[in-house]
C-alpha cells in the first residue's frame, strides 16, 4: 500500500523506497531522520515542470531555501538536479558551495549582512539580496576594493493596501500588516533613492527584484495580490532608476507544502492550489503586472525558493518505544515513552489539542489501532508529542515513524538535557547511506571552555576556540 511517493506499506512494515525502516533503525539506531533521494529529485522535477509550463517568456530557476535542510549531501542531490540556491549568512553560503551550487545560481539572502559575507559573496560570484542601503555601500566599497562588480537584488516589500485577509501563521493579525512589520527587506522609503544609487555605481550590478512574502497564506488570491503589488512597486523603482527593468524576478518561497503538514502553521487544512495552480497563478500575475506597468518580460528569469514545498514530505523520523506505563486505578491512561523529544522536533511538548504530525507504528504498519495512548518524548520537558493517540498495542522495541519531518526539523533540533542530536541517513532505492552522523556527548560539550583556575587534575578541560565566527 502506497502512502506517498516514497513510502509504501508491505509485509506490515513500512518502508521508505525499497528499504525497510525497521531494519534501518536497527542498523543506524534512532531517533533518526531518514530522506528519501527519488522523492526529493521528484520534487524538484515538480516544481520546475510546474513553472517551466506557465513561462515561457525566459529561463526559471528553483532555489531551494538550504535552511529547510542544510545538509550537504541533500544539498549535492539538489544539485545535481541543476538547482539553485537561497542561503541565509555565511555558514549557508560555505554549505551551498561545499554542495555543489553554481555560485551564480546561489542568492545570498538575510539581513545585517557583514563585510565578511559580501566579501564572500562578491569573490565567488554569488549574487546579494540587498536588505537595507547600509548592505549597498557594502557592496559597493567591497566590490571597489576587489575590482569586481557586485551582482545585487533589491528585496522588496510591496503592501498590499486592498487586502483584508488574516495570516494562516498568524492568525490574529492581517496579511498587509505582516508583510509591513517583518524585519526583511528595504523599508519602500529608502528604496526608491537607493535605486539610483545602485544604477550609477560602476561597481554594482542591479539584476532584479526579490519579494518574499512567507507562509501566510495558500490563499491563490493572496499570492495574486502580492505578485501585482511586487511589480507596481518594481515599475516605481524603475522610474527612479531611470527605466532600469529587472531580468530577474524571484518570488521568494513560503508556498505551502504539498501534504499542508507545516508543523509551524497554524491554520491549514483547507483547501489549496496544487502547485500547477500555484505556478500559474504567480506567473499569470506577474505577467499582467508586467503588461499594466509597460515592463518587459521577454527573457525574464523567474525564480522561485521554496523550502517546505521542496522538502517536508521527502523525510521520516524514526524513534523507538523504550517503555510502557499504564494506570489503571484514578484514571485510566497509558503512555508509551519513546526515545526522541519535542527538542529534536522542533515542536512544543504540549501537543493537546493537534498532533504535529502524522505517525505509522513501522513495526506494525497493517495492525488495527485497538488502544489509545500518549506518545511522550525523552526529556524532562511536558513531551505530549500525541496525545491519546489510536495505536495498534504497543511494547517496547515498537518503532514510531513520524511523517512529513523533511523541512525545518533537523536544523532546529537542540541539545536540552545533553541529549545529542539524531543523525541523518539518505535512502535511494535499496541503498541507505549515513550523511549526518549522530551526536556524541562529548561533541554536545566540545564548546566549553574550563578556566585553568577552576580545571583540576581529574577532569581534563575539554579544548574550545574562543574565536567567534562572523555571521
Ligand atoms: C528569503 C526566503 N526565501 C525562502 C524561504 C523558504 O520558505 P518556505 O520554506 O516557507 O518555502 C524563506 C524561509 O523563511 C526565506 O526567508
Amino acid at each position: 500500500m502506497r502512502v506517498n511517493h516514497s513510502l509504501s506499506i508491505r509485509d506490515g512494515h513500512l518502508f521508505m523506497e525499497d528499504c525497510d525502516t525497521v531494519k534501518i533503525a536497527r542498523e543506524f539506531g534512532t531517533p533518526l531522520f531518514l530522506v528519501s533521494e527519488n522523492h526529493l529529485r521528484h520534487n524538484l522535477r515538480s516544481y520546475t515542470r510546474a513553472f517551466e509550463n506557465c513561462w515561457t517568456e525566459g529561463p526559471v530557476r528553483i532555489m531551494p531555501s538550504l535552511k529547510a535542510n542544510p545538509v550537504i549531501a541533500i544539498r549535492k542531490v539538489l544539485s545535481d538536479e541543476g538547482a539553485g540556491c537561497d542561503v541565509f549568512g555565511s555558514g549557508e553560503l560555505h554549505a551551498a558551495l561545499h554542495g555543489g551550487v553554481a555560485p551564480d545560481a546561489i542568492s545570498v539572502n538575510g539581513s545585517i549582512k557583514d563585510r565578511e559575507i559580501i566579501t564572500r559573496a562578491i569573490e565567488v560570484g554569488a549574487r546579494i539580496v540587498l536588505d537595507s542601503p547600509r548592505e549597498l555601500d557594502l557592496c559597493e566599497e567591497v566590490a571597489a576594493r576587489l575590482d569586481q562588480v557586485a551582482r545585487v537584488i533589491f528585496r522588496i516589500k510591496p503592501c498590499m493596501e486592498e487586502l483584508d485577509v488574516m495570516s494562516d501563521y498568524t492568525p490574529e493579525y492581517e496579511i498587509r500588516f505582516m508583510t509591513q512589520v517583518i524585519k526583511y527587506g528595504i523599508p519602500t522609503s529608502e528604496l526608491l533613492p537607493m535605486g539610483l544609487k545602485a544604477k550609477r555605481s560602476p561597481h554594482i550590478e542591479p539584476a532584479g527584484i526579490h519579494a518574499h512574502m512567507g507562509r501566510l497564506s495558500k490563499k491563490p488570491e493572496v499570492w495574486r495580490s502580492w505578485v501585482i503589488n511586487c511589480v507596481n512597486l518594481t515599475k516605481e523603482l524603475s522610474d527612479a532608476m531611470d527605466g532600469w527593468v529587472p531580468g530577474e524576478m524571484n518570488l521568494g518561497g513560503g508556498f505551502p507544502s504539498f501534504p499542508d503538514k507545516d508543523t509551524d502553521v497554524t491554520i491549514k487544512g483547507y483547501p489549496g492550489p496544487s502547485l500547477e495552480e500555484l505556478a500559474d497563478v504567480l506567473t499569470s500575475s506577474l505577467r499582467e503586472g508586467m503588461r499594466n506597468n509597460n515592463l518587459e518580460t521577454n527573457g525574464l528569469l523567474i525564480e522561485v525558493e521554496p523550502g517546505r514545498g521542496i522538502h517536508c514530505d521527502t523525510g521520516i523520523h524514526l524513534t523507538t518505544v523504550r517503555n510502557i506505563k499504564h494506570e489503571t486505578r484514578n484514571l485510566e491512561h497509558r503512555w508509551a515513552e519513546v526515545d526522541t523529544s519535542q527538542v529534536f522536533l522542533g515542536v512544543s511538548g504540549a501537543n493537546f489539542n493537534q498532533a504535529k504530525f502524522d505517525f505509522i507504528v513501522a513495526n506494525k504498519a497493517s495492525d488495527e489501532a485497538n488502544t489509545t495512548s500518549d506518545i511522550v518524548g525523552l526529556t524532562c520537558n511536558l513531551e505530549v508529542l500525541f496525545y491519546q493517540a489510536e495505536v495498534p498495542t504497543l511494547e517496547p522495541g515498537d518503532l514510531v515513524a513520524l511523517l512529513n519531518t523533511g523541512s525545518y526539523i533537523e536544523p532546529c533540533t537542540q541539545n536540552f538535557n545533553a541529549l545529542p542530536r539524531p543523525g541523518m541517513v539518505l535512502v535511494n532505492g535499496s541503498q541507505v547511506e549515513l550523511i549526518k552522523r549522530h551526536e556524541t556527548i562529548e561533541d554536545v560539550f566540545s564548546r566549553d571552555i574550563v578556566p585553568a583556575r577552576l580545571a583540576d587534575g581529574e577532569n581534563p578541560q575539554p579544548i574550545g576556540k574562543t574565536a567567534r565566527p562572523a555571521y
